[in-house]
């Protein structure tokens, strides 16, 4: 398998540019379900979890092409087989998003279930209870959810989430664009990517009012048109390369990204004594991160959005290992986001699990080791403990950051990282079998 190896130590300085965001590209691509009319997107990235989305339309008979600048056309006017197999699922959760469009558009539908997970149980019973409510009937045997609408078509109906979960609401928001009359979804996710979605499907002719709150009202209407669509900014992956610059006392600016996608995040570089700046420069936002030689340790607890996100808890553990004092870092998302720390304790990190909150103790200085990736964003935590750290580190399973992050080794290389993988000959067309976020 793929690894990666750093030589750590050297300062990061230069800026790059943030690519599209994974989690706004899955629902997206998923929406094109809705209409039989060819949809385009832009801004869409290359990464793993994108051709698996991309291969579990195609295996429902739509027709896809795309060319090298990212620019991606799907015709789903001949899909006939509303099915989503295990062997897809599997490998990445958020292939249950086709759930809620295939009910919508064929009234019938069949999703594998996904399977466990490395950071959780993540079930999907929101999801189902929510279909449901709108007139679905689900079974769920032999490992799939078998779900029909007897009525032929969805009808809205009121849904209040539990717990904030950020596909459910995808899901629902898109059954319920071509559901009868109307749906008002509370306790919604408030996700800069959720907002993505509802802004693509107001352009197919959605009716949709309130996403960025917690209460959507969403009127159905009786078909969608085809539109072109572009994807957001991956605030994941340009805050991955901010402390990346930050890390390893450099100065990284991150390009084509608006910094209120980021807010949470930023306030707290800041406190951690990081000199960030946000701006325009021809029409084009950024966001720049300078060291100052020294980080403070500053506490954070992962929330939903507007809160600090979970998708960045790891990596901003990674800054806290070499911070001066000690830091306490709350996951309240996922039950098990934590794989990162046994793999940043062989890189010299004090950090102390309890339950759902580690505390670290700032070390002065990290030391090379050979580590694993354990998943998406645990990859990075470990990608950027690897920049900070004195001599070699090698990071195998790669195949997780590669889910995530485009070219990483590029983008770092360019901003001065001593970095390369490692590609075994025999590996090359092994494809894994994970079941990650
Ligand atoms: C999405 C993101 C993922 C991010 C997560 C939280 C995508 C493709 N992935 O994942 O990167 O880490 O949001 O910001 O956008 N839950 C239930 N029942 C359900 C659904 C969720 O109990 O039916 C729980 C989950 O186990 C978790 C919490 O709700 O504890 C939030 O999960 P959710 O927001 O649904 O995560 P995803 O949408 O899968």
């Amino acid at each position: 398998m793929d690894s990666i190896i750093i030589q750590g130590g050297r300062p990061l300085n230069g800026s790059v540019e943030a690519s599209g965001a994974k989690n706004a590209a899955l629902p997206l691509l998923a929406a094109a379900i809705l209409t039989d009319q060819p949809v385009e997107y832009h801004r869409m990235p290359h990464l793993r979890d994108i051709t698996t989305m991309i291969t579990l339309l195609a295996n429902q008979g739509a027709d896809v092409s795309m060319d090298d600048q990212g620019r991606v056309r799907v015709d789903t006017s001949s899909s006939n087989n509303p099915e989503a197999p295990y062997e897809l699922v599997k490998t990445m959760r958020a292939s249950a998003l086709v759930l809620g469009p295939l009910l919508a558009r064929f009234g019938r539908a069949r999703v594998s279930l996904p399977g466990g997970c490395a950071i959780g149980a993540r079930p999907m019973d929101m999801h189902l209870k929510g279909l449901e409510t709108m007139g679905a009937v689900i079974r769920v045997e032999h490992g799939y959810v078998d779900a029909t609408v007897p009525a032929g078509r969805l009808h809205g109906a009121r849904i209040a989430f539990d717990k904030v979960t950020v596909t459910g609401t995808e899901n629902l928001m898109m059954a319920a664009a071509l559901a009868d009359g109307e749906t008002i979804l509370e306790n919604a996710a408030r996700e800069p990517e959720v907002v993505n979605l509802a802004d693509s499907l107001r352009k197919m002719g959605a009716d949709i009012k309130g996403d960025g709150s917690s209460k959507i009202t969403i009127l159905g209407v009786s078909s969608l048109a085809g539109a072109e669509l572009s994807v957001i900014a991956d605030r994941i992956e340009a805050a991955t390369y901010l402390a990346a610059g930050l890390i390893s006392g450099g100065d990284v600016t991150v390009r084509k990204i608006e910094a209120d996608l980021l807010d949470a995040f930023l306030a707290r570089l800041r406190d951690a004594g990081a000199g960030v700046e946000v701006g325009e420069t021809d029409g084009e936002s950024w966001i720049r991160c300078k060291s100052n030689g020294r980080l403070n340790s500053v506490n954070i607890e992962t929330s939903p959005h507007p809160g600090f996100p979970t998708d960045l808890q790891a990596q901003f553990m990674a800054l806290m290992c070499i911070a001066s004092g000690s830091s306490v870092i709350r996951e309240t998302i996922f039950e098990n986001r934590f794989m990162h720390v046994q793999e940043l304790r062989r890189l010299g990190a004090r950090i102390v699990l309890n339950g759902n909150t580690a505390v670290v103790e700032g070390v002065a200085e990290l030391s090379g080791a050979p580590v694993m990736a354990t998943d998406l964003r645990a990859s990075a935590s470990l990608v950027l403990a690897g920049l900070a750290a004195q001599g070699e580190t090698v990071i195998s399973r790669v195949y997780h950051i590669d889910r995530g992050y485009e070219r990483i080794e590029e983008k770092l290389g360019a901003l001065g990282a001593s970095i390369r993988r490692n590609t075994p000959h025999t590996d090359m067309f092994r494809r894994p079998d994970i079941a990650t976020d």
